[in-house]
């Protein structure tokens, strides 16, 4: 049969996601081994609009399956959002020659995917961002990265919390979802997490969980705030003047979006990048590309988007029990 991809484009969009750089790599090798010549685009969609490329080979990549950020760059484009910019995007990709484009990022960048495809370009995405908030897929690149970075710094607080005997707030990231805070939650042993899927009630998710830790002896606290569901800072204030207690509060902001990709990363990037190739040289379009219990797979964006979001019942069950409730 023969190969009707001759060229595609690979751009990074939205938040960066450590692993995005061997993402890339696997891209550019995967396709170079089928023949396909492969443009990287800078800065996300909004390079797709302003033609902002650069020629990739073999020899750009190497070096980079180690590296956090994206060498490509990343931004979020609102004129992306509009019509007008997606006829602007399209219109690249015709004029460079681009038989189909691999979009890393996470929601937002699926949902431009979703409207380039619309356009007539051949898209398909894969997901990176530190939230793992795509709900069609059970990991996400950058997620082990970031929640072992959360997890490293939140040991460190708790040596000094606990020879305080204080109460620390450490807020994580997630501005609408509560994965990461769950999860790094879990992986510390905190007293209370607060995810912006849930109302913040203080008297029920802060103050009863620490009077029940301190019943049951402990002299030291724990709570992990996704940063979409409560102020730190205002949880803090309320510990004090309704506990009082003196806690410390640490906002662990962009720390957790750096970093070398750790090898589960890699290896997930490195997997998600050889199929979306895969699935855009035999055609594919308006395709996510998932992990399905340890199976690379690809599948329909529309379908994949329209998933309801839910945090894992399980992982709540657990955190429950682990924090005496
Ligand atoms: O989507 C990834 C993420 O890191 C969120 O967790 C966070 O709310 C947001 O990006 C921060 O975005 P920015 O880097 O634009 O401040």
């Amino acid at each position: 049969m023969q190969n009707a991809v001759k060229r595609i484009g690979v751009l990074t969009s939205g938040g960066d996601a450590p692993g995005m750089n061997a993402a890339i790599r696997s891209v550019v090798r995967s396709a170079l081994a089928r023949g396909i010549e492969v443009i990287g685009i800078r800065r996300g969609w909004q390079g797709l609009i302003t033609g902002d490329f650069v020629q990739m080979d073999s020899s750009s990549v190497s070096r980079i399956i180690n590296r956090g950020g994206t060498i490509l760059y990343t931004a979020r484009s609102e004129e992306f959002r509009t019509e007008e910019g997606q006829k602007k995007a399209a219109a690249t990709c015709k004029l460079l020659g681009l038989d189909g484009i691999v979009a890393i990022g996470g929601d937002g960048t699926f949902r431009g995917a979703q409207a380039l495809s619309r356009h007539g370009i051949a898209v398909v995405g894969i997901p990176g961002t530190i939230d793992n908030d795509i709900v069609c897929t059970d990991y996400t690149i950058g997620f082990d990265t970031a929640a072992n970075t959360a997890v490293e710094c939140i040991d460190r607080l708790r040596d000094t919390m606990q020879s305080h005997e204080r109460c620390a707030v450490v807020e994580v990231m997630g501005r609408h979802a509560g994965y990461l805070a769950l999860y790094v939650g879990l992986a510390t042993g905190a007293t209370a997490v607060l995810v912006p899927e849930t109302e913040y009630n203080f008297d029920e998710h802060v103050a009863d969980k620490i009077r029940q830790a301190r019943l049951g002896g402990r002299t030291n606290f724990m709570i992990v705030v996704a940063e979409g569901a409560a102020s730190a800072m205002a949880v803090g204030e309320e510990i004090r003047e309704k506990l009082g207690l003196d806690p410390r509060v640490t906002i662990l902001g962009h720390i957790q979006r750096g970093g070398d990709p750790t090898a589960k990363d890699r290896v997930l990037a490195t997997r998600m990048g050889h199929e979306a190739v895969r699935v855009l040289a035999e055609g594919g379009t308006n395709k996510v590309v998932i992990d399905r219990n340890n199976e690379i797979i690809a599948m329909d964006i529309d379908e994949g988007l329209s998933m309801m979001k839910t945090l894992n019942g399980q992982e709540f069950e657990v955190m429950r029990a682990m924090t005496g409730q």
